[in-house]
């Protein structure tokens, strides 16, 4: 018995304890809370903030924070108060909220909030030395400061600055600063406002907002896939997957915004972002556990480090007609103005790795489109084949769709089709089946034909994000690696598309099929040729294929696609003709910028071209392991043998790396590789020959000063170049003049100057390594294209 009590007695110390530290603990979050919105009477601080901030002060009321809310702006107060208390006045009653309730909470609210200039360095010290007064005269401990920075990116350096300099919390009570996208403007850009800002704040301070990450299904679409993960692994792959679209279409257009969004387009403004984010929650793997921020964190980052590179050929994009003119209205542009500015990209992502590999993901996203609607659907393989009774649910598609709302469904909602499975709710308390249906369709099946769930009650995605910031929750805010390995995935294709002249579209459902794209490879391309393009890019497409003579050889030239094209076909040619003769065809290729666009062409033929019979060797490669993108073998193996099926034993890299070290004289790589040709080549001489030259006259990797000396009778030797990576291996000159077809092919106005000055030279010159390519009993073709001819 006493041995009970006792036990009794540490029990209820150890209990007294507890609860006193839950008590200091609540003691020390609750306190004041100071909110201040820069930017408070701007566009999105109207549409969505202030409501947000409204449903934060409702859920907090009586809860024991005290709060007081700034609207900061640039104008004076005479002119700014009237404007923040007409957008507070316009604030909707939550519907928990009885109207008489409501209408006393927005006193309170109102009675708490004011308008605040924020310009200057004086401004911001003035809103901290009220802050202070304010706490300090109302005998009141400070929980935390909440800045939102609703104003454009070029300005976050400088007020996180004086946020950091005059307006920091005392040290227990949490500064919370949020940032509105854009961040940045490509990965360069998103490098450098991450070093300024985090120069200023930590990392644990900034909440970078993607108010998709606030959708209410977006955010479950984690849960979902760990919900009903038994169902899903089985089918969530590349074996029963046929595609996956994730699609934001919006009627609006950009009037009135131009001058932010002609500086970003589309693909920054939503692509890069809101819908990476979707695809990602779809496709990363699901976390053992939802609340490891830190799991969460590393499997976002492997998905999109598995990210196959895109570039122009893996997009379309298009523009609204009456857009280029309101460009010229609100930039004061002249009317020879056009901008490229896309408002409309429909782009094609494969994923690298064995889970998904080949399924195609079409992101698409466009103004002025028909219909206002967003969603992300995975569409199933059909395995079933319904001898009768088509109309059977079971003979019907199968697909998940991510609802996020607008258009047919007017609520936010997950839709399962019951082929499929029936689903777990995500959330059984605030998620709930839906078993009504409305006689609607909704992406080729009526509403009958799916589970649905959705919210019970519909929240705002920015009310959502702020009541996280508020609980110091960043799961759904974008971490500074997440942003940046977002950026280094979208960069390449907003480079290569930077000249692209983009499609114009009318507008609306006069769009008809114009935007429509297709498949072709793993690239895109619009479906249907377009009736009119008002931007008119000044090619001439009536100049077509030229034919002549350059240096004594045949020459080819035309405009750089339709050179590779006929590069490609006249490649064919050969390739059949050299299977007749011998069975097999040997193709050596070279590394480059040049042969990038042919290796896109071949990957395309993956059908007509006899790649079984066909070996692939290299001309020349770069000291550098395979792995490494600087590799030739790596963009040969990217470009195109992952792209068509050609057996493993016909590919033939240069073997530079050997006992684990790069080019040594001693592994003998060289001598390996032509031991290789001599084996295989019938008298060591190529069906075909790829060459490019250097805007220095160089080929292969043999330049002005490449002494070969005995190396010359060999086909393989090591090599220095004057550029970086500096070692090198290369075909000689016997070899490269042994083969029966060589090509050599110059794209591009930087090489204009090359081929005048090579057009002059007759026969060999030591200053141009190009000249010493004379077949000896082969032929040799030049492919140039107009820009690098005309100039
Ligand atoms: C914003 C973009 O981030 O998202 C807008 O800047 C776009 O251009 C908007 O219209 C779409 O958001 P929602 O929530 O309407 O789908």
């Amino acid at each position: 018995m006493p041995r009970i009590r006792w036990e009794l007695l540490v029990l209820a110390i150890i209990c007294w304890q507890r609860c006193q530290t839950d008590v200091q603990e609540a003691k020390r979050s609750l306190g004041h809370v100071t909110v201040v919105v820069v930017g408070g009477t701007g566009d999105l601080a109207k549409k969505y903030l202030w409501q947000g901030f409204f449903q934060l002060y409702v859920d907090q009321v009586g809860k024991g924070h005290t709060f007081s809310f700034y609207g900061g702006g640039l104008s004076a107060s005479e002119k700014g108060t009237p404007v923040l208390f007409g957008i507070l006045k316009d604030l909707a009653c939550p519907p928990e909220l009885s109207s008489e309730r409501c209408a006393l909470v927005k006193e309170q609210f109102l009675h708490l909030s004011q308008y605040q200039q924020l310009k200057s360095n004086e401004d911001y010290e003035k809103l901290c030395q009220q802050i202070k007064q304010q706490v300090a005269q109302e005998g009141m401990t400070e929980a935390g400061r909440f800045f939102y920075l609703s104003v454009p990116a070029f300005a976050y350096a400088d007020i996180a600055e004086k946020i950091n300099s005059t307006c920091r919390p005392p040290s227990e009570a949490w500064l919370r600063v949020v940032l509105e996208k854009p961040f940045g403007h490509d990965f360069a850009s998103a490098q450098l406002l991450d070093r300024k800002l985090s120069g200023q704040l930590k990392e644990e301070e900034m909440y970078r907002i993607d108010h998709y990450l606030g959708k209410q299904v977006v955010s479950k679409i984690l849960a979902f896939r760990k919900e009903n993960k038994k169902l899903l692994d089985p089918i969530w792959n590349k074996h029963h997957i046929e595609r996956i679209e994730i699609v934001l279409k919006e009627t609006l257009d950009a009037k009135g915004r131009i001058q932010f969004y002609d500086q970003y387009g589309v693909i920054r403004d939503v692509l890069q972002n809101h819908l990476t984010e979707v695809m990602t929650l779809m496709l990363m793997k699901v976390p053992s556990n939802l609340s490891k921020s830190l799991e969460i964190l590393q499997n976002k980052l492997n998905f999109l480090a598995s990210l196959q590179h895109i570039d122009s050929s893996n997009a379309v994009v298009g523009q609204y007609q009456a857009y280029n003119v309101e460009v010229q209205e609100e930039l004061n542009k002249t009317k020879n103005f056009f901008s490229l500015t896309p408002t409309f990209a429909g782009v094609i992502i494969h994923v690298d790795n064995a889970q998904y590999e080949g399924i195609p993901i079409f992101m698409i996203s466009g103004k002025a489109l028909d219909e206002r609607v967003s969603y992300a659907r995975v569409l199933f393989k059909s395995d079933v084949f319904c001898v009768q009774d088509p109309n059977n649910v079971l003979c019907k598609t199968k697909q998940i769709i991510f609802y996020l709302g607008h258009s047919n469904l007017q609520y936010p909602a997950i839709l399962v089709s019951k082929n499929l499975f029936k689903p777990e709710l995500v959330s059984s308390g605030d998620w709930k089946e839906v078993t009504e249906y409305k006689d609607v369709n909704m992406l080729g099946l009526p509403l009958s034909d799916y589970y649905i769930q959705s919210p019970v009650v519909l929240r705002e995605a920015y009310c959502e994000l702020i009541s996280q910031v508020f609980s110091g929750r960043k799961d759904n805010f974008i971490s500074a690696e997440g942003l940046l390995a977002s950026w280094a995935f979208w960069t390449p294709l907003l480079e290569s598309l930077s000249q692209v002249y983009p499609r114009i579209y009318p507008g609306g459902v006069s769009n008809g099929n114009l935007l429509n794209f297709q498949v072709r490879g793993n690239q895109v391309a619009f479906s249907h040729e377009a009736v009119v393009n008002v931007i008119n890019p000044g090619v001439d497409s009536n100049f077509q294929i030229m034919q002549g003579k350059y240096r004594s050889s045949e020459m080819i030239s035309a405009w750089p696609q339709e050179l590779v094209e006929r590069l490609a076909s006249d490649l064919l040619q050969a390739a059949q003709e050299a299977i007749v003769e011998e069975g097999q065809f040997h193709l050596a290729l070279s590394g480059g910028s040049s042969p990038v666009a042919l290796l896109h062409s071949l990957a395309l033929d993956q059908y007509t071209f006899p790649w079984r019979n066909t070996h692939i060797w290299q001309v020349d490669e770069r000291c550098v392991p395979h792995t490494e993108s600087g590799s030739n073998f790596r963009v040969i193996h990217d470009l195109l043998l992952q792209q068509v099926r050609i057996p493993y034993f016909n590919i033939h890299p240069m073997p530079v790396l050997l006992t684990q070290r790069l080019c040594v004289e001693e592994d003998g790589g060289a001598t390996l590789y032509e031991k290789e040709i001599n084996k295989y080549i019938n008298a060591s001489s190529f069906h075909y020959i790829l060459l490019g030259v250097g805007e220095d006259g160089h080929t292969a990797s043999l330049f002005q000063d490449t002494k070969l000396g005995s190396a010359e009778e060999h086909l393989v030797t090591l090599t220095e170049s004057p550029i970086k990576p500096h070692q090198r291996m290369s075909l000689t000159f016997t070899a490269i003049n042994k083969a029966k077809k060589v090509g050599v092919l110059i794209m591009g106005k930087n090489k204009h100057e090359l081929i005048t000055q090579l057009s002059r030279i007759k026969g060999e010159s030591v200053k141009y390594p190009i000249t010493k390519v004379q077949p000896k009993n082969g032929t040799l073709t030049w492919y140039i294209d107009y820009d690098a001819l005309l100039g």
